[in-house]
């Protein structure tokens, strides 16, 4: 293959950079000409495709965001825009693909892959760490770590005035995010939508603590449970404590990407250039147990995620006694 594409679709993640720059550098030194995509699907259908030279690669390993920019375009859902968007790489040639998102960008991929014989290699780029066939997405760790800034600091308050603190962060369907940030940012309670979450349970939970002389209660609630001010709603009938409520929002999709998510991006760069470079595609890249693995593109959105969330649900609430 002499020419591929790259572009990074959905929500921006961390680490989205570290993935464009690998991809460059690795494709350029296997001698595979690299375009840029501008704004996603978006861009391919608009015809915004430029050569990708190393000077735009330079300076970007350690910036949040994308600098190809990201879109969500629904045209693109239809097999006749597809078919304009693909005949804009055809004219110069590009035979590959490599696309940067979730697995909505995966299905765009799928089609355009299969109705018009682009190769093309999916890449996990999201914070939500929702994609099956990976155990992380590109993202991920870095917006972990925001979210456990978050919790220290509203911590200090929570202390100082003695409340119990909603802490609200994204995921989208997934409870990844408010899981895993409970467990390694000591928190007091988790509410996420592949478990029952009782308010009862919590409430009493609450209550317990605070007869064992706790001065606050930090706890987190993933976004797709619903709004956070309506569980504290719920809450404050239960309770006698002060109730606040924190909604991390957009800060949680920015800033400089973890080392974790750096290598993980170049890791998964390497396996796309290399999947490419030998004429292969209609794949996701994923990290499993610790090795890069591919899988059909279609893998992704088949089935359950091989995640179960139970062990560290469990281990969740018992740290947070
Ligand atoms: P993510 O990739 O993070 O899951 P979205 O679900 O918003 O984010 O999808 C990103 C883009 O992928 C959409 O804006 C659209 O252009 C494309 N896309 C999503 N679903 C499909 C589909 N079923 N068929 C074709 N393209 C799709
Ligand atoms: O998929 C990433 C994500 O940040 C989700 O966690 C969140 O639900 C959604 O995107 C927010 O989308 P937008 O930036 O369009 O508001």
């Amino acid at each position: 293959m002499e020419k591929i594409g790259i572009l990074t679709s959905g929500g921006d993640a961390p680490g989205m950079n570290a993935a464009i720059r690998a991809v460059g550098k690795i494709a350029a030194y296997k001698g595979i000409k690299v375009y840029g995509i501008q704004r996603g699907y978006l861009g391919m259908l608009n015809d915004e495709i430029f050569p990708m030279d190393n000077r735009f690669l330079s300076g970007i390993v350690d910036r949040g965001g994308t600098i190809l920019l990201t879109a969500r375009c629904l045209e693109f859902k239809d097999q006749k825009f597809r078919a304009i968007a693909a005949q804009n790489l055809k004219k110069r040639g590009i035979g590959g693909l490599v696309v940067i998102g979730g697995d909505g960008s995966y299905r765009g991929a799928d089609s355009l892959s299969k109705e018009h014989e682009i190769k093309v290699v999916g890449l996990p780029g999201t914070i939500d760490n929702d994609i099956k066939g990976t155990d992380y997405t590109i993202g991920f760790d870095t917006c972990l770590n925001t979210i456990l800034d978050a919790i220290s600091k509203v911590r200090d308050t929570a202390t100082s005035h003695e409340r119990t603190i909603l802490i609200e962060v994204m995921g989208r369907h997934a409870g990844d995010l408010a899981l895993q940030a409970c467990i390694a940012g000591g928190g007091d309670g988790v509410i996420i939508p592949e478990m029952e979450n009782p308010i009862e349970l919590l409430a009493f939970q609450i209550k317990e603590r605070r007869k064992h002389g706790k001065l606050h209660d930090i706890i987190l609630v993933s976004e797709g449970v619903g709004h956070v001010d309506e569980i504290a709603g719920i809450l404050k009938e239960k309770l006698a404590t002060e109730i606040r409520t924190v909604v991390l929002g957009h800060v949680q999709r920015g800033g400089t990407p973890s080392g974790f998510d750096r290598i993980l991006a170049a890791r998964m760069a390497e396996k796309a250039v290399d999947i490419l470079e030998n004429d292969e595609g209609g794949v996701m890249v994923g990290i499993e147990s610790n090795k890069i693995v591919t899988h059909p593109l279609s893998y992704a959105w088949d089935g359950e995620r091989n995640y179960d969330m139970r062990d560290d649900h469990d281990l969740a609430l018992l740290l947070a006694r």
